[in-house]
């Protein structure tokens, strides 16, 4: 059984650190104000210690642990209980679960983890332009890059997955960041993410677990994957995080090829890293579904837009393409200089 570390007294000093840096991290994390964005942009370093999970075998055994049990449950089969033939509700679009992008039931440090997200949430989000509460957060996933339909925020499987996430992070104080729940750093390269070279690697690297044409690999009965999609109708949306470059490129170095990447020892470089991210999410070359309400306008606030997010309008003179795959050290050069954001 782990322990977590606020349960080691002996690492008092550690604990102390990271409760310093913590503080530090949550100016930047608690930017409530609409124009400041608050996306996960201070990211946490190594002067903090790792963040352990607690162990599942802690969950209590009462009328929360329970529900804490079924949320675990919800996130990693996600298709199994509201998939498109969901035994509780058919409310995603497609089958995969939340844990094919939330590894390990979003317990992997650098695995995209809910670590910090009870105590972020409630959270000012640049896409909508609001203060969103978790469960409604959790429905922006259902929504996209599920492509399904919200889950009603009273619904036992919004609560559920709320609570599943709360006692993950029962340990993080309000408002604050731990380490190991950002996304591994890549160092951005002078030129272009190119998808030529990405195919390539894609080839060599993925095509084995996720199929050449990028369709994954189902489970015998089809209920969900194996080895989940990564473009074609049945993957991830335009416009959700996934989608974009350079978030999609810390992903990948952090954790693929499964079980051979780790954010300790990626096996991927940073290049190699991009040029994979972008091949996968060339539009030009492969199909994915897009956003279904075309009224609803992203980023009003175009301010809080990412640098990666590749659809214009943008706060800067770069081109879309160059938002999408870059370089991006330009546009970052010309935010800093003209007192705009730098955000991923
Ligand atoms: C295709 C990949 C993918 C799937 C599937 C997915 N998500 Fe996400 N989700 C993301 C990404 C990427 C982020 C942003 C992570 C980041 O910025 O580091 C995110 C963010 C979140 C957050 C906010 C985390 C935080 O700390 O701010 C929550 C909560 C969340 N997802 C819940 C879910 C739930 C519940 C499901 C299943 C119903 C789900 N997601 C399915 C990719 C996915
Ligand atoms: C040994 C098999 C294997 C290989 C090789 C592999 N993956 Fe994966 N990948 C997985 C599995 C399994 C998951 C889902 C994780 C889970 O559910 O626990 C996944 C999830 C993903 C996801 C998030 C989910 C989604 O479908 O969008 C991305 C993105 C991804 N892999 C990209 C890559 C890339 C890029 C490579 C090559 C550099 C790669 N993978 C190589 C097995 C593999």
């Amino acid at each position: 059984m782990r322990s977590t570390i606020w349960e080691l007294g002996k690492h008092k000093t550690k604990v102390a650190l990271l409760f310093v840096f913590s503080a530090v991290l949550t100016i930047a994390a608690c930017t409530g104000s609409n124009t400041a964005p608050a996306e996960k942009t201070a990211p946490a370093k190594d002067s903090a210690v790792l963040f352990v999970p607690p162990d599942t075998s802690t969950i209590p055994h009462d009328m929360f642990g329970d529900m804490v049990r079924y949320g675990r449950d919800l996130v990693v089969n996600t298709a199994y209980y509201i998939g498109p033939n969901g035994t509780v509700g058919k409310y995603l679009g497609n089958k995969m679960n939340c844990t094919n992008c939330h590894l390990d039931a979003g317990t992997r440090p650098f695995g995209w983890n809910y670590f910090s997200a009870h105590a972020r949430y409630p959270q000012y989000r640049g896409r909508e332009n609001k203060i969103l509460t978790l469960g409604q957060r959790i429905n922006n996933c259902i929504e996209r890059p599920h492509s399904g339909i919200p889950m009603p925020l009273d619904s036992k499987e919004i609560v559920a997955i709320s609570c599943y996430i709360m006692w993950l992070g029962k340990n993080v104080p309000v408002g604050h960041h731990v380490k190991g729940d950002e996304n591994l750093e890549v160092e951005l390269p002078n030129r272009a993410a190119d998808p030529d070279k990405g195919a390539v690697i894609f080839a060599e690297n993925c095509a084995s677990c996720h199929g050449a044409d990028g369709q994954g690999q189902w489970k015998g009965d089809s209920s969900t994957y194996i080895y989940p999609p990564l473009w074609g109708p049945k993957a991830y949306q335009a416009g959700s995080s996934p989608y974009r470059v350079v978030k999609m490129a810390r992903f990948i170095k952090a954790n693929m090829p499964d079980k051979k990447a780790f954010w300790s020892k990626p096996f991927l470089t940073d290049e190699q890293a991009l040029d994979v991210a972008a091949f996968i999410n060339d539009d030009r070359i492969h199909f994915r579904p897009q956003k279904k309400d075309k009224s609803v306008v992203d980023y009003p606030n175009i301010k809080s837009k990412a640098i990666d997010y590749g659809i214009g309008p943008f706060i800067d003179t770069f081109s879309e393409m160059q938002h999408k795959f870059g370089p991006f050290k330009p546009i970052e050069e010309y935010r800093k200089s003209h007192g705009l954001p730098v955000l991923y």
